[in-house]
């Protein structure tokens, strides 16, 4: 009862342009806390926990071999793309939103992506909509970049995600005491996590103009994955069931390497497709979850949902959703918690949903400097916004590339290399402490450089390191 207290003394100080949304965004806010109040234990019972069944997660190639339809253009104009946008660049080091980062050649997330739908667009002369899901956090500055794209063959709509209150840990009770999120305000409010797409696609009125315009599926994807792209295989898949039955939820999933013990994975719950994320294993199965042997695979935020499915769900609010809670410090010290939901954990609720394994190349995030190495290294060449590897490596696996903490942000990863050293024939790279690389350096095999605390090494232009150990303050 006291947090409706609060939440109506915050909805009072709401100027009256923002009255409306932040009404919605509260009522939103309340369902989600009332839900998190009433749940008691865990949100899975690992007995009931099944490998999915052999025909609930499709190989890619039994997909790609039914091949593609003349009139794939037909289908392509009942497409729309989603990307998440929502989330900011803070873990590189960034300020503004994550997409605006330049990861190669100087074009940024948002750059490739507009490229690659272009691209489709003017290949299959289509008008296949861009939609970006931003968050408060990111609106404003990616609103403005979008000017930059009028010329292009790609609309460009963007709808805003939520903005919920953070909570204390200790009192439950909001941290805002108004609803400006400046000032003393900065930290009191968060996006509630990329399930909340649902939600706001329909609030905010597209969901009913695309179906109105005859589109039929979404595929929503991280912005940060550079892998996500239209794929027309699954597309087709999805408008010419092979059975006549249409799937209304297709996770895309790709098989774990030891590397990926983070990610959720599919499994039968009840009868149904379920996602289950680490945070909802209990410790006593942790390992057991992240074995390689037992679930073999995760899921990588590629998803393609039926538009008149999401309607008919929201409508009966029937869309289930487990609550994640994120605890955070606030930068005074406040210890505080989040309460998010996640997109893919929406699978169960739709009917004849679907995982596809796709290959590894579908699934290419940036989350740190050291993914945005091999990015823009010779590794991948980039053709129409779509980074493919290159034919002249030898192996099809990326390599283990971990720079060290005086990388970690973007403008000092930059800063410590002239240029990005070729990386073709690399296995392994780990770099440490307060190291540089001249121009045309070349990396092969296993490559560790580590600077001792007070060193420093600079790896001179022209350099060839192949299976080498550089330490201490050696200069080679
Ligand atoms: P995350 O930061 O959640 O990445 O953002 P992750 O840790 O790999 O996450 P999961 O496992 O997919 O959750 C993933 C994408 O979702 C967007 C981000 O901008 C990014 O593109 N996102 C995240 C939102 O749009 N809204 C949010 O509230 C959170």
């Amino acid at each position: 009862l006291s947090v409706k207290k609060e939440l109506e003394k915050i909805l009072v100080t709401a100027p009256s342009h923002e009255f409306e949304h932040t009404k919605k965004d509260l009522d939103g806010f309340r369902k989600l806390f009332h839900r998190f109040l009433q749940e008691k234990g865990p949100s899975v019972d690992w007995g009931k926990i099944q490998r999915p069944p052999e025909d609930s997660i499709q190989p890619y190639d039994k997909i790609k071999a039914r091949g593609l339809p003349d009139n794939i253009s037909s289908v392509l104009n009942k497409l729309v793309v989603v990307k998440l946008n929502g989330g900011l660049g803070t873990s590189m080091g960034c300020k503004g939103p994550k997409s605006l980062i330049g990861v190669r050649n100087e074009n940024t997330f948002l750059d490739l992506t507009v490229q690659q739908i272009e691209h489709l667009n003017k290949t299959y002369n289509t008008d296949v909509p861009l939609v970006l899901m931003n968050s408060f956090n990111t609106d404003e500055d990616t609103k403005k970049i979008l000017q930059k794209y009028s010329h292009c063959r790609v609309k460009i709509y963007t709808f805003n995600q939520s903005r919920y209150p953070r909570i204390n840990k200790e009192s439950l009770l909001p941290v805002a005491k108004d609803v400006s999120y400046s000032g003393e305000n900065t930290e009191a409010w968060y996006p509630p996590g990329h399930g909340d797409i649902y939600s706001s696609f329909y609030n905010s009125g597209l969901l009913d103009i695309f179906i109105g315009e005859g589109k039929e599926y979404i595929f929503v994807s991280n912005i940060d994955n550079l892998g996500a792209t239209v794929d027309l295989y699954i597309l087709n898949h999805l408008m010419n069931p092979p059975n006549g039955k249409p799937c209304e939820f297709v996770m895309e999933v790709t098989n774990k390497t030891r590397a990926d013990v983070k990610g959720g994975t599919l499994t039968q719950y009840e009868g149904k497709l379920r996602l289950v994320e680490i945070a909802q294993v209990p410790k006593a199965h942790v390992d057991e979850f992240k074995s390689v042997s037992k679930f073999k695979i995760f899921n990588t935020n590629n998803l393609w949902i039926s538009l008149a499915a999401v309607k008919r769900l929201q409508e009966k609010n029937a869309i289930d959703m487990e609550i994640i809670v994120n605890p955070k410090t606030l930068d005074g010290g406040l210890n505080v918690i989040q309460l998010e939901t996640a997109v893919g954990a929406a699978i169960k609720s739709f009917e004849n949903s679907l995982g596809i394994n796709v290959p590894r190349s579908r699934f290419l995030p940036v989350k740190t400097t050291s993914d945005l190495l091999l990015v823009m290294s010779n590794l991948y060449s980039l053709n129409a916004g779509s980074l493919t590897m290159s034919e002249k490596r030898e192996f099809p696996t990326v390599p283990l590339v971990k720079l060290g903490s005086s990388f970690t942000k973007v403008q000092d990863y930059l800063r410590r290399f002239e240029s990005i050293p070729d990386m073709l024939e690399l296995d392994h790279l780990t770099v440490s402490g307060d190291v540089t690389f001249g121009k045309n350096v070349s990396l092969k095999g296993t490559v560790i450089i580590i600077a001792n605390h007070g060193d420093r090494i600079d790896i001179p232009p022209g350099a060839v390191l192949e299976n080498k150990i550089v330490s201490g303050n050696l200069r080679i």
